[in-house]
């Protein structure tokens, strides 16, 4: 058994550092494992097929470096991949293991912030059209009326470093505005895309007064330090050095150069080749 069992945390690129960021302010006693699959981002527009085949490569890759636990801190590969393989591949590839997903702890709690029982959802396409978010929404909170909205330009323009750019209020303003006038008296907007808190500032710019916009970080850290309270078993065989490893399937210096706008702070990467 390897010395180390960190935490692995997934991204088809950088947004899973937004989420990783909040997890270890609450929890920085274990060892985790970032990867982002930069090589072959952005997932949002692929096929179910494809961006099931390229998550569960990567979560093979997480067991083999002895992570008894890996979250998928990417909405389209929770959306797309997660339930087929904790259905179909868990059970052959270790069945003590576990990976969780962003969209189960975000809906669960996503109707604590309406008052108007009307929330928008902001995401990737293939996000979207999964239907996801309607469908877990509409278990927990039957009374809520969901709205989505697929930005299909927001991750290109955040990968490349053009956010703050003013072309890319254009397309920050066209989105807020349609999901906005397609249902009245949305309250609260979900960044379902762990990319989209890049935009926070300039999402705020052109919301109207009284829209709330929340981001996924600190509920799916909450999420994960009550699922390690309740799972002992997990829990125990994460091991607690503090260590932080970083891999990119892409260039690392690439990699470290926009890494740290999502991180907040600098760090190193490894290359891992898939
Ligand atoms: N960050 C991912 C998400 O949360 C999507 C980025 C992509 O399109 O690859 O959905």
């Amino acid at each position: 058994m390897p010395i180390s069992q960190p935490i692995g945390i997934f991204d088809s690129g950088y947004g899973g550092l937004t989420v990783m960021k909040e997890i270890l302010q609450q929890l920085p006693q274990y060892d985790y494992i970032y990867l982002g699959d930069n090589a072959r981002a952005p997932y949002g527009n692929r096929s179910f097929e494809t961006v099931y085949r390229y998550t569960l490569q990567c979560v093979e890759w997480f067991f083999e470096q002895g992570c008894p636990l890996v979250i998928l801190a990417c909405n389209t590969a929770s959306a797309k991949a997660l339930r087929s393989i904790q259905q179909n591949d868990l059970q052959r590839l270790n069945p003590d293991n576990r990976v969780l997903g962003v969209i189960r702890p975000t809906t669960e709690v996503i109707g604590q912030y309406t008052t108007s029982k009307k929330i928008g959802i902001l995401a990737t396409r293939g996000t979207v059209n999964s239907g996801s978010y309607t469908i877990e929404i509409e278990k927990f909170y039957p009374d809520i009326t969901v709205t989505q909205e697929a930005c299909p330009i927001w991750v290109p323009l955040i990968e490349n470093n053009e956010h703050n750019s003013p072309g890319a209020d254009y397309f920050v303003q066209k989105h807020l505005e349609h999901i906005i006038q397609q249902e009245a008296g949305i309250d609260v907007l979900l960044l379902a895309c762990t990319h989209y808190p890049l935009l926070l500032d300039k999402i705020r710019k052109f919301l109207p007064d009284g829209i709330k916009v929340i981001s996924q970080g600190e509920i799916v850290a909450n999420s994960l330090a009550d699922y390690l309270q309740r799972h002992p078993g997990i829990e125990n065989r994460c091991s607690r050095s503090g260590e932080r490893t970083f891999y990119t399937t892409d260039d690392p210096e690439d990699f470290d150069a926009h890494a740290s706008i999502f991180f907040g702070e600098a760090l190193h990467s490894k290359h891992l080749n898939l």
